[in-house]
């Protein structure tokens, strides 16, 4: 019988014959979608022979869902997600209908999903602009809902910042604002609960992988008690939730300041295994990160969120209106979030599959436009990228 996926004593419990939940996605979606659907289900067949399977229920958001209903997040979209707690999704576009301004952020702040996942791994033969590419190996954990992303934040010129001028300066004693008449200001919330539940997740993460280094990274030198505040409840939720694996050397966390860190990612990756990022630090490393191994053609992410199950894997490129609807682009970024989720599943086999088809790609330089042209070999389209995964998966032992 076909089921979904549920959370009992925090466990997930997974059901053989598993509905998931997909949105397309806008512009390169539907060439991407369908073509790593095809993938995903020939993995699931060659690892289980039948014995397991995947049910997709298409669920509207962005274009598809404003054609449908003139909305472009439906609340039966949410509802559903909400409900069967996994659901893999395209690339979704700026709204042109009534609704969220962005699609995304909306999908991360109705369901709480605080941990931005990225594993950045380099497959052998994809282009890179590094000189030893394979160093890089590491795991991204990105706080997902706080910071300035919590959108708070006044123009400069307007009532609303005069307000907050004024109460800085005579009530809280500011300053040190340079030049008040001009500024805009925003408000960088960090807290201790959204700190820790994103350390104990990347703690939880490496643990389970047998990583033995988490690094926080943060800017506590200058902002003391946002960025600080990050790194010494990380160092506080280690010491007391994990003071057996710090003892014995399984677990070791360390921390370094922001911009080190995005230098040290190019001379020394390798010192790098798990690391656990604020939001706006986070989303400037997973790009310098993405962009060492090959791009965001490839690289997968999740957005999670632990305590309730709810998770959203996803394509981390854009809608590419360049070339959607011309068969170019590649689903590689698609079909990695789809082994994100089959990991999370726990259909590790299924997961292996899809891997190993594309670590054969990669280093026979079968590769989509984005990556043929810098190795000057001749692109596939996306369904002879498709066909020859398909191929790998059924002919490799
Ligand atoms: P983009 O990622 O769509 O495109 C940037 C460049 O990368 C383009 O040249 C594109 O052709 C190429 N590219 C992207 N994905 C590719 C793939 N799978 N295969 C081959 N080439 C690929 O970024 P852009 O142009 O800034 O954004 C376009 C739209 O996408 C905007 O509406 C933006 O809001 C949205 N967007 C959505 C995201 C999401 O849903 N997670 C993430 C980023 C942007």
């Amino acid at each position: 019988m076909v089921g979904k996926l549920t959370i009992r004593d925090g466990k997930r419990e997974v059901p053989n014959h598993l509905t998931i939940p997909f949105i397309e996605g806008d512009g390169i979606g539907k060439d991407i979608w369908f073509a790593a659907q095809k993938v995903i289900d020939k993995a699931v067949d060659k690892a289980y022979d039948g014995r397991r399977s995947i049910e997709w229920k298409e669920v509207l958001a962005g274009e598809k869902a404003v054609q449908t209903c003139g909305l472009s997040l439906p609340d039966e979209t949410l509802a559903t997600i909400k409900e069967y707690l996994i659901a893999i999704k395209g690339p979704l576009g700026t709204p042109v209908g009534k609704g969220h301004r962005s699609l995304n952020v909306a999908l991360r702040q109705e369901l709480d999903l605080y941990a931005c996942v990225r594993p950045i791994r380099y497959f052998d033969g994809v282009p890179s602009p590094l000189k030893e590419p394979e160093k890089t190996k590491v795991t991204i954990f990105r706080e997902n809902t706080e910071d300035i992303y919590a959108g708070i934040e006044w123009q400069a010129g307007t009532d609303e910042v005069a307000k907050v001028l004024s109460f800085l300066k005579e009530e809280m004693g500011v300053e040190k604002i340079r030049f008040p008449e001009t500024s805009s200001i925003g408000v960088k919330p960090i807290s201790e609960q959204g700190s820790k539940r994103l350390v104990r997740a990347a703690i939880d993460y490496a643990l389970e992988n047998s990583l033995q280094t988490v690094t926080l990274v943060h800017k506590g030198n200058i902002q003391k008690f946002t960025e600080g505040g990050f790194c010494k409840w990380g160092y506080e939720l280690a010491q007391a939730e994990y003071p057996v694996q710090l003892a014995s050397g399984d677990l070791i966390v360390n921390d370094i300041i922001a911009d080190n860190f995005l230098q040290q990612i190019l001379l020394a990756p390798e010192k790098f295994q798990v690391v656990a990022l604020t939001n706006l630090n986070g989303d400037y490393a997973s790009d310098a990160l993405a962009a060492q191994v090959g791009g965001i053609g490839i690289a997968p992410g999740a957005n999670i969120n632990y305590q309730t199950g709810h998770a959203i894997f996803e394509a981390t490129h854009g809608t590419a209106p360049d070339i959607a609807g011309k068969n170019r682009a590649n689903p590689s970024s698609l079909l990695l979030s789809a082994v994100m989720l089959l990991e999370y599943i726990g259909w590790k086999e299924a997961a292996d599959e899809i891997v190993r088809a594309l670590e054969c790609a990669f280093s026979s330089k079968v590769f989509t436009i984005d990556l043929a042209q810098p190795s000057q070999v001749k692109a596939k389209t996306t369904s002879e990228f498709v066909d020859y995964l398909i191929e790998a998966i059924e002919f490799l032992d």
